[in-house]
């Protein structure tokens, strides 16, 4: 039986369609536009930055309220490091900006906070307040707000290409071992289930470099909005969408 109710919590309770029991467990988001949003503006392509944040604090409370298990938001890319250095820094000062707003609420809502990507290589300031937040939200089992952040999906492919190499020597492992099930244990998302539905906005229909492996069966949704102006009525537009989509995975 399907239950239909309006969002907990929610300040304006929408009368919609969507299925609290079938919401995706996964979204993934290319959180795209902000440049554009700015620009639009006559603002500089920070601008559009910083209000892309308030934009991740907003759906994040809605996937939480959802019960939505797993929010990986594409941040920054390992490609974004062509930008310049100004754009850059700020970009990477943002996540300790956010933590400072809003750690609080997110502990306050048992939102789980992590990452994936090379963590090892961001600023030292970044890696902090970041790995304060994984530490002070760890035991939460409520959400989880995996950012993408300084990820790239074919590094991460030979990352645990390398691993699993240097493995299959050290320990001896029998290469015949080596399906699927044991490649993912090597990937960044080690742990998690795939991605149900990936959202990408501003009307790009691309995955520059994002979760190649593990969108393989995912559900896609495009957008032409910008991610500053992306909205909990257009996520959940998205996922009733996702909703009433017929999942094969190859079958009949
Ligand atoms: C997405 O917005 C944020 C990041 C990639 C960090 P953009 O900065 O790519 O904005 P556009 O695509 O140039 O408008
Ligand atoms: C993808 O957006 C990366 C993030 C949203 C963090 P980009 O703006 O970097 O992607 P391209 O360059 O348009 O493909
Ligand atoms: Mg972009």
């Amino acid at each position: 039986m399907s239950m239909k109710l309006p969002f907990f919590k929610s300040k304006q309770p929408e009368q919609n369609d969507l299925e609290l029991i079938n919401v995706p467990n996964h979204v993934a988001i290319i959180m795209d536009g902000n440049g554009r949003w700015a620009k639009k503006r006559g603002l500089p392509r920070i601008a559009g930055h910083k209000e892309g944040m308030s934009v991740v604090r907003k759906i994040t409370r809605v996937a939480s309220n959802l019960n939505i298990k797993i929010l990986t938001l594409y941040a920054f890319s390992t490609e974004n490091w062509k930008r310049p250095k100004s754009e850059v820094d700020f970009l990477m000062k943002l996540p300790i900006d956010f933590l400072d707003i809003y750690l609080p609420e997110m502990i306050e809502n048992n939102v789980r906070i992590e990452t994936i990507g090379d963590f090892d290589t961001l600023p030292k300031s970044t890696k902090e307040a970041i790995q304060h937040a994984k530490d002070r939200t760890k035991d939460n089992d409520g959400l989880l707000l995996n950012f993408a952040l300084n990820y790239g999906s074919r590094t991460e492919i030979l990352r645990a290409i390398k691993h699993i190499v240097s493995d299959v020597s050290e320990k001896d492992l029998p290469v015949d071992e080596l399906d699927e099930q044991f490649f993912a244990k090597y990937l960044y998302t080690e742990g998690l289930c795939d991605p149900d539905l990936l959202i990408r906005t501003s009307g790009e229909q691309r995955l520059s470099n994002f979760l190649l492996w593990q969108l393989a069966y995912t559900e896609f949704w495009f957008t032409d909005v910008y991610w500053p102006e992306f909205t909990e009525g257009i996520f959940k537009e998205a996922l009733l969408d996702y909703q009433n989509r017929k999942r094969r995975y190859g079958g009949i």
